[in-house]
Formats: structure tokens, sequence, C-alpha cells
């Protein structure tokens, strides 16, 4: 299994190249649907797409785009809540149709029901054709921890405390929950880029990439994704091992781990 892997110099060039690639899509296909990530890593890049609409280069009017997730329960004017990162960094800035971009909404009090429309409205709107995603310390993607099953969709889950730390601001209690695409509904993209920037993602990205296939790094499916490309710069790129060191035959085996989950 080859992974295609990028390094770039520094954050700036990685989230340069990261927009690129977004924004060829874009060009090529105006209709197309997003997958968005929220986070300290891609902030740079919304940067960069929101700079190239300003420019006259992109038009974001057809665009479809959901998020892989959000906490819960947030009230509204939370300062962590993604729905409010994702108007401050591109919504604001851009043309999108406010009614075709989606994040999960983490005020309401039936977040089952939520997680389960989430996911239907992905499905009907026809599958992610570009899904952003960026790497926890655990090796999470979206807010699926360390242990999530192979085949979730999107649900509700409690945040591990490593991750907890991660987002936490001291003037305000992170909540203990999210609704986050699962790690099915993340596979089903036609497409994903995965971006880490930085020394602390050094490690779990080389785990991700060159480690086994295992649920307790769940970063690490990704190898089986037919159409992964990982963007990284020198520091996140800084802990790969020359050899690759997969499995055998992980598609097996994750077939068993499914069966049994
Ligand atoms: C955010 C998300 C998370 C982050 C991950 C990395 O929507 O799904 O999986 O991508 O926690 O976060 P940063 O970029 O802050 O290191």
């Amino acid at each position: 299994m080859t992974v295609s892997v990028s390094i770039h110099e520094n954050y700036d060039r990685l989230s340069e190249q990261v927009a690129r690639i977004f924004a060829r899509h874009l060009l090529n296909t105006p209709d197309t649907t997003f997958g968005f990530a929220t986070g300290e890593t891609p902030k740079q890049f919304y940067e960069r797409l929101a700079e190239l609409y300003d420019r006259g280069f992109l038009d974001f009017q057809q665009l479809k785009a959901f998020n892989l997730d959000e906490f819960y329960p947030v009230g509204p004017d939370h300062p962590k809540r993604f729905k409010r990162y994702m108007d401050r960094h591109l919504y604001d800035h851009v043309n999108v149709d406010p009614r075709q971009v989606h994040v999960p909404d983490g005020t309401t009090d039936q977040p089952e029901k939520e997680a389960r429309a989430y996911e239907e409205k992905i499905r009907r709107s026809g599958g992610i054709d570009l899904q952003l995603l960026g790497i926890g310390c655990n090796g999470h993607i979206g807010f699926n921890e360390p242990g999530s099953a192979w085949d979730s969709e999107t649900r509700v889950v409690s945040i591990a405390s490593q991750t907890r730390e991660q987002y936490s601001v001291e003037s305000e209690p992170l909540p203990d929950q999210a609704i986050t695409m699962g790690i099915k509904t993340i596979m089903h993209s036609s497409r994903i880029v995965l971006m880490a920037s930085g020394t602390r993602k050094a490690e779990i990205v080389n785990r991700a990439l060159n480690g086994p296939v295992t649920r307790e790094v769940p970063a690490s499916i990704l190898q089986l994704h037919p159409h992964l490309q990982v963007c990284l710069d020198q520091q996140a790129a800084s802990r790969i091992d020359e050899s690759y060191t997969n499995d055998e035959d992980p598609v097996e085996r994750i077939e068993q781990e499914v069966a049994q989950s």
C-alpha cells in the first residue's frame, strides 16, 4: 500500500499547498461537496481559501460542505463552538450559501437524532467528494477516539481526556461529549487530505502512516483509503520511518475486527 505524502518547508507553505488542492478541486467542480475540519491546524488553510476568493479566483456559491464534528452540548455563544469557528475563519468571508453548509447541531436536546439526521443528510447529498482531516496527538480523526469502531457512523461520543486538554480554555468549561462523523462516514469520502503540522504531531503521524492498522490509532485506517493525500510540514514529518511496516494483510484483519465489533 503506498500513501502519497508531501512534505513542506513550514506551516505557511503547508497551508498554501492544502488550499491549492481544495481550490483546484472547486474550480474544476463548482458544485462539489467538501468535508471540513476545525482546530489549530487548518486556520491558515481557511485564510488562504478566503484570500483566493477575495482575489476573484474562487466561487463558493454552489459548494456544499459538512463539518466533521461539533462539541456537545454547546450554547450558541460557546467560544469553542465549531459553527462559530467556521463562520469566523471561512464562511463570513466567502459567498457560500448558508443553507448548503452544515455543522452538527451541538445546541440540540436530541443529539442522537441529530447525529442520525446528519449522517442521512451527507448520504442524501451524494457523500463527501474531498474531506480535510487533522489528527489528534492520540491518533483521533474527527472525534473518533482510540477504540472507535471501523464501521461507526455519525454519533454522540465521549471526548478523551487527552483531547479535552488539547482544546481546553480556562474561561469556559469544555463539554465532555461531541457529535462526530464516524470512521465509516469518513472512509466513504471519495478523496481525503490529512494535514498535520508541528513536532507534537510527529510521532503520531508516523504511527498512523507506518504502524499497524489498529483501532488504538484511528487515523491508521487511512492507510487503506484509495485516495489519501498526506500533507505535512517538516516538523510533523520529522519522525516518519524510512521503512514501511504495514501489516501483511490489513484488509483481512480489519474485516475480522468489523465482524467482531
Ligand atoms: C476538528 C477535528 C479534530 C482535529 C484534531 C487536530 O474538527 O475533527 O480531529 O482535527 O484534534 O486538532 P489541531 O489541528 O488543533 O491540532
